[in-house]
């Protein structure tokens, strides 16, 4: 890999990295395949993240990459609005086969960010077509990440994401996060504490006026936050009052969307059905950039409306159904359903649960938590600063050939669906021997 010697780094802005720093000593990526990235200075580095939790099918899968190198050479691109082409309906027709009953109408975007943003301005459109116009408000959630658009960040509750970009959008108020360390913490899987924190909502709505909120938007597992388990009973009881005030409740499921959690969606696994579900990254495998949105039948229905010539939602963006994506798509959801991986992914749980709480004890630890091939490691301040403590622990481990993420005070760990127990236990192993290295 000669050639990247001399490789100017001057000219990419690189996203939520510092910049400065990284270019003094760049982490480049040169191939993947499977579990494992290569790295430029030619080590294989296993991929304790499916990239960015969106890898699901493992990197490089052959299936995937011929059927994107045959698409491209097909059909590269179709006119979005007014045209269309066959493979984003099959898409859409076998997304709406994995979601829960009664959420069949696909829209399609091309990020995490595009579908939330796609979500709220229909929520909105819904009550219109209702004519509850007056219904402007959303509820997001402290610690949930919904991207970096201005909707998705206002309903966002990541405070550095928030603070330089001016008032946001008006009418958004933010339920409670549900973490607590001295009720739940090394919790596995769903903490029995916390129920209570969705009554809040109720507080929220009298103080709103439930009359004027349009959704309730919420990951059912908040990811980018650190992993926080929603309680037993917390996102059962959220649905109910959504329901009693009839509030559109949104799953942003764009992490726990495709196997995740061990299911197609987090919806499924709780059992809880939302109104909206947004999902991103799993959908194509991270291949190509796609998202979508699954909206229930009555929302799209109530806004098919006016003339049958008239455009119903002025809304969508050049790449929505992208031909490269919906064939990305439609052969990453093959290969999940060929290789049963969302059931591997079910079974793994229980030996990636006993793996990643095995770290409970090693120093700064303050609290472990996981649910399905999704798991934070928490560090306390005392005596090395957190955040410091974490960035360094990420850097051991790369340095040792494994790729974890760190993301202020704590490690994520999100595997592929494709893990073996032998991965699971080659990255503790790596989080350990860094932990100790550093404390
Ligand atoms: C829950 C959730 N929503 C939305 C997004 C935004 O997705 P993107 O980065 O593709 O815009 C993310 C990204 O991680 C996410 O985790």
């Amino acid at each position: 890999m000669k050639e990247l010697q001399n490789l100017n780094l001057d000219n990419y802005w690189i996203p939520f990295t510092p910049n400065r720093e990284f270019k003094s000593d760049p982490r480049l990526l040169v191939a993947s395949e499977g579990m494992y990235y290569e790295t430029q200075d030619g080590r294989k580095v296993l991929d304790a993240i499916a990239g960015l939790w969106c890898c699901n099918a493992g990197h490089c899968h052959p299936k995937i990459v011929k059927a994107v190198q045959d698409q491209v050479a097909i059909l590269d691109y179709a006119t979005a609005f007014n045209m269309s082409h066959p493979k984003a309906f099959e898409l859409a027709e076998k997304i709406a086969d994995l979601t829960p009953d009664g959420l069949d109408k696909i829209f399609f975007g091309n990020s995490g960010s595009e579908a939330v943003e796609t979500a709220l301005k229909v929520a909105l459109a819904y009550h219109v077509a209702k004519g509850e116009g007056q219904r402007t408000k959303f509820i997001g959630r402290e610690k949930g990440y919904h991207g970096v658009n201005f909707g998705g960040v206002s309903v966002g509750g990541i405070t550095p994401n928030r603070k330089s970009f001016g008032p946001l959008l008006p009418g958004i108020d933010h339920l409670p996060h549900t973490l607590n360390f001295n009720e739940m913490a090394f919790s596995k899987g769903q903490p029995t504490w916390g129920l209570h924190l969705a009554d809040e909502l109720e507080n929220i709505l009298v103080l709103q006026d439930p009359s004027t909120v349009a959704a309730v938007i919420i990951e059912p597992v908040t990811g980018a936050g650190g992993v926080i388990v929603p309680p037993v009973g917390y996102l059962e009881r959220i649905k109910e009052i959504c329901t009693k005030h009839n509030i559109l409740l949104i799953f942003d499921e764009v992490i726990t969307g495709f196997g995740r959690l061990g299911d197609s969606f987090a919806a499924n696994r709780f059992d809880v059905t939302p109104d909206i579900i947004t999902m991103a990254k799993g959908l194509t495998g991270a291949v190509v950039p796609m998202s979508a949105v699954a909206f229930k039948n009555e929302i799209h229905d109530s806004i098919m409306q006016g003339p049958e010539n008239m455009i119903e939602l002025f809304h969508g963006y050049t790449y929505s159904g992208h031909p490269v994506a919906a064939a990305a798509g439609l052969a990453t959801l093959e290969v999940y359903e060929e290789e049963g991986l969302f059931q591997k992914a079910k079974e793994l749980e229980p030996i990636f649960e006993e793996a990643i709480h095995s770290l409970n004890g090693e120093d700064q630890v303050v609290d472990i938590r996981n649910i399905g091939l999704m798991g934070a490691v928490h560090f306390r301040s005392d005596p090395i600063p957190a955040t410091e403590f974490a960035s360094k622990v990420f850097q051991h481990c790369y340095e040792n050939d494994v790729m974890v993420r760190f993301s202020g005070e704590f490690l994520i760990l999100s595997p592929s669906l494709i893990a073996e127990p032998q991965h699971i236990e080659i990255i503790i192993e790596a989080l350990k021997k860094a932990i100790r290295s550093i404390a």
